[in-house]
């Protein structure tokens, strides 16, 4: 059969995807409208023009703005019941997705209005194609920690529809460590713990190390980076410990997509996973992202169906509830 039938039919989890970066051209206009904002593009194609990104940093400038049209609680919900949408029907059965709170809070929308937003479209999405789905707080780590930790504190109330916090934005000069205290307090209140450690940083070892040794994450987002470090492959085989590899999103952010990395580390026996990371951007969402690897590396069957098995073992997935995917 058709290669691509194969990958969406195979049952997959997404554990590296921002919901954010699920806003497409076409519901941003719509957003646009309906809350009264001129947006300085008039055409999905003119949107799309912007999207030529040599960098991280330059990925996020243009990332952030665009997130202007997100007001109303509904806003939320169709962004993310979209994003539902469109993964159930890529073979995803379970998602833990990342939302960025201070992106909206900082421009004066309520916490409240996020997370109800995304919290309805989660029930929803459930209910009518049983697609599950999980929410991970992500602090943005270009801000202070004092900042995370007040957010973190607004995030209290709805501690039972969050199962874990991350940290992403703009990880040059904002190593793991400046968020210590945030991340030991998302602990001991019940949160599971992941970090990015994105490609090629500055500093990407010594910032994976303290995520791994001094923050004790339980999960690494992106981590390519310990091929470069014997001890850290190890550290992270020991802890099993798993990577959301994102084969598409590096291919913008760095020209390469680290699929000689990526398979290396998979053929080690890590416990590595494919992932879209912001597939409005990048243009490809979960089964691209396998198919793209498999094109540019070659993956045979085995493998494809490892790293979707994989998705389900590194999920945050209750024993009882994993088992029915294994
Ligand atoms: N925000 C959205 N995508 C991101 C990424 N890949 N790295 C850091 N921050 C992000
Ligand atoms: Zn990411």
């Amino acid at each position: 059969p058709d290669l691509a039938e194969f990958v969406r039919g195979l049952p997959k989890a997404e554990l590296h995807l921002h919901l954010e970066g699920t806003l497409e051209p076409e519901l941003k206009f719509r957003l646009a409208e309906r809350n009264g904002i001129r947006l300085p593009e008039r055409t999905v194609e003119e949107v799309r023009q912007t999207y030529r990104f040599h960098d991280l940093t330059s990925f996020l400038r243009v990332y952030y703005p665009a997130m202007q049209v997100l007001q109303q609680p509904r806003d939320f919900h169709d962004l993310a019941f979209e994003y539902l949408t469109r993964a159930h029907a890529d073979g995803i059965r379970h998602v833990e997705m990342f939302f960025d709170p201070q992106a909206h809070t900082g421009r004066g929308v309520p916490f409240e209005s996020v997370i109800g937003g995304y919290r309805s479209a989660i029930v929803q999405a459930h209910r009518e194609f049983g697609i599950s789905a999980e929410l991970i707080l992500c602090f943005l780590r270009d801000h202070s920690a004092e900042y995370a930790m007040a957010t973190l504190m607004e995030a209290l109330p709805y501690r039972d529809w969050i199962i874990g916090v991350g940290l992403d934005s703009d990880e040059r000069g904002n190593p793991p460590r400046k968020f210590a205290a945030v991340f030991e307090r998302a602990r001991r209140e019940g949160f599971l713990l992941t970090m990015h450690c994105d490609i090629d940083q500055p500093d990407s070892r010594e910032h994976i190390r303290q995520a791994l040794e001094e923050i004790g994450v339980d999960r690494l987002d992106h981590g390519t980076n310990i091929v470069e470090d014997e001890r850290l492959v190890e550290l992270v085989r020991a802890k099993g410990i798993g990577l959301t590899c994102c084969p598409v999103s590096n291919s913008f952010v760095t020209a390469q997509m680290k699929s000689d990395e990526i398979i290396g580390l998979l053929d080690r026996g890590l416990l590595v996973t494919l992932n879209s990371d912001d597939p409005a951007y990048f243009g490809a969402y979960a089964a691209d992202n396998y198919l793209a690897l498999e094109k540019h590396a070659g993956l045979d069957a085995d493998r494809l169906v490892e790293l979707a098995r994989n998705s389900f073992r590194a999920s945050w997935l209750t024993p009882a509830r994993l088992d029915g995917y294994l």
